[in-house]
């Protein structure tokens, strides 16, 4: 633990040192340092002006990381940082050559537009959803905190953490936004309220104390690393699966698998329509033998009990995304049960299967348990959850 302990320590002054020469100072209110000095003395106090407003603007995220490296890190490994690069999304925006959808990949700051429709950047395109989208305010960076000094020229403004604002702008296309309106996680959920108040930021930027630049004051903020569909670990905090298994009276059982949305603030899945959550079973006898398996491509169609997903627009199919809080077993795609004459007694598996695409294909390897965010596995569908029960006498 010493040796990167020391490196990442040194990694820190260096920051510094470079931020201190090119940038101002990390953790530094007021001029640069060596400005007073060199400044002759007056007798008259000198007007008051804003110290950094001369400081050439700042125009990179990469510039805001040499101070603020922690959130920077967050967000460079982020699908915010990452929008222009993901490659699903350079597929269908033919490598990033339909300008349609430049404009809430690498938009300009949010502010510009009345935080409504966003528009897209000319430069630096590579930042996508970049730190001054969200925070550029006429050149000053907008903030949760009053009266904050640096080389940024922090101001405060509510709507920093205005979700309305802030996220719906882009993710309400969708109705994303009006979900978790409607939904038991909005201020204005119906008295006696089912859930506390959770906004976007409390389920996808966890709240973190730490200090926003190195050396600098210990401060409430939050993480920026936005877990969502891509995030095996965000998934799994999503949904809950229950089995109930019935005998049939010409022998053998039905297995129904039912699916609750316990964790999203939102329908499962929401926002881009080429997601999904699918429910499949694998089923065994008691000696073992599998008489119904997700994974075998002739019986596959078979074992799927149902979809959750909001179709493409002209598809003509209802969607069918599951509500929070809501148990369901099927809303019109799939019975959401099979029965399975032979199975008498024995155990079995229901899963609960995420798609980012519709091409995603299950296969064995669909179970591997990775570690929590490999992106090789990304375009593959994902076993999120898998839960065991028995069956019959
Ligand atoms: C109004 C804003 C907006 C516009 C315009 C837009 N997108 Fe998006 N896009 C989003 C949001 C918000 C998400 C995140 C949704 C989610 O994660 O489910 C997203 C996600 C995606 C994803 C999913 C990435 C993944 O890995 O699952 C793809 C692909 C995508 N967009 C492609 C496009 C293409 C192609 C265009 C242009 C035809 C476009 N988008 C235009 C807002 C927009
Ligand atoms: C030379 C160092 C430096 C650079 C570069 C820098 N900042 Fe800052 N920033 C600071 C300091 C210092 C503070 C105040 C921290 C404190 O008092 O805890 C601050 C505060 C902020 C705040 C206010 C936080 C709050 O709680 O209200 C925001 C937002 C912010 N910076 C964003 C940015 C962004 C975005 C960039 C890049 C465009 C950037 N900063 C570049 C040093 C810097
Ligand atoms: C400028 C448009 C824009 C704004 C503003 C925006 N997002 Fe996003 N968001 C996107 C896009 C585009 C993606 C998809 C990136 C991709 O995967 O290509 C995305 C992805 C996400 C994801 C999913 C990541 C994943 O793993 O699939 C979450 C969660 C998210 N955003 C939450 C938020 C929250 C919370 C806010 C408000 C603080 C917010 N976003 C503001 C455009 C935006
Ligand atoms: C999608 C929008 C979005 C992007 C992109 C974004 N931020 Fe933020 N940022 C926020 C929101 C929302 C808050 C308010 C969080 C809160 O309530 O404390 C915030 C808070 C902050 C703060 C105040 C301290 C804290 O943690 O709350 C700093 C500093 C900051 N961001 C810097 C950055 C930097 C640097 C980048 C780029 C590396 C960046 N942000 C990218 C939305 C964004
Ligand atoms: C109570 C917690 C909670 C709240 C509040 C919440 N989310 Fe989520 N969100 C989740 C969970 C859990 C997931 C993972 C399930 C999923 O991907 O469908 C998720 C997934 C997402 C995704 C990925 C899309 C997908 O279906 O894979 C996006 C985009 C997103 N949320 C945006 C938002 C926005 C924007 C808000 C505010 C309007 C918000 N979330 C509020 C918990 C929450």
């Amino acid at each position: 633990m010493r040796a990167p302990m020391l490196l990442r320590t040194a990694c820190l002054f260096l920051a510094c040192v470079l931020a201190a020469g090119a940038l101002g100072g990390c953790g530094e209110a007021g001029p640069a340092k060596g400005e007073n000095e060199t400044q002759p003395k007056q007798d008259t106090p000198a007007p008051k002006v804003d110290a950094e407003a001369d400081s050439p603007a700042l125009e990179t995220a990469a510039q805001c990381g040499v101070c603020h490296t922690e959130i920077y890190a967050e967000w460079k490994a982020s699908y915010h940082g990452r929008a222009m690069e993901d490659p699903l999304f350079r597929e269908l925006s033919a490598e990033v050559n339909k300008e349609e959808c430049i404009r809430c990949h690498a938009p300009v700051n949010l502010r510009d537009s009345g935080f409504e429709t966003p528009i897209a950047r000319s430069e630096m395109r590579e930042d996508a959803i970049s730190c001054l989208s969200c925070h550029d305010s006429n050149g000053r960076m907008a903030g949760p905190s009053e009266g904050l000094k640096g080389r940024c020229r922090p101001v405060y403004d509510p709507q920093q953490q205005d979700v309305v604002k802030m996220c719906f702008v882009c993710h309400n296309q969708h109705d994303t936004g009006n979900e978790w309106l409607r939904g038991p996680y909005s201020p204005e959920a119906p008295e006696p309220r089912l859930r506390e108040v959770q906004t976007c930021l409390d389920c996808h930027m966890p709240a973190v104390e730490r200090p926003l630049v190195p050396n600098g004051k210990v401060r409430k903020g939050r993480r920026h690393t936005w877990f969502g569909g891509h995030s095996i670990t965000q998934l799994r905090k999503a949904a809950e699966l229950d089995v109930v298994t019935e005998k049939l009276p010409e022998g053998g059982h039905r297995f129904r698998v039912f699916v609750t949305n316990k964790g999203a603030g939102h329908a499962i899945p929401t926002d881009a329509r080429h997601r999904s959550f699918d429910t499949y079973v694998l089923i065994k006898d008691a000696q073992g033998k599998i008489l119904l398996d997700p994974t075998d491509a002739q019986q596959q169609s078979r074992a799927h009990l149902a979809k959750f997903r909001k179709f493409y627009r002209g598809s003509g199919k209802k969607d069918t995304q599951i509500p929070p809080l809501a148990r369901v077993d099927t809303l019109g795609e799939g019975a959401g049960f099979v029965d399975v004459p032979e199975a008498s007694s024995g155990t079995g598996e229901a899963w609960l299967v995420y798609r980012l695409t519709p091409r995603d294909v299950l296969n064995k390897r669909s179970l591997e348990e990775g570690p929590p965010n490999d992106i090789k596995r990304l375009y593959r569908a994902r076993v999120v959850i898998r839960k065991e029960f028995t069956y019959g006498p």
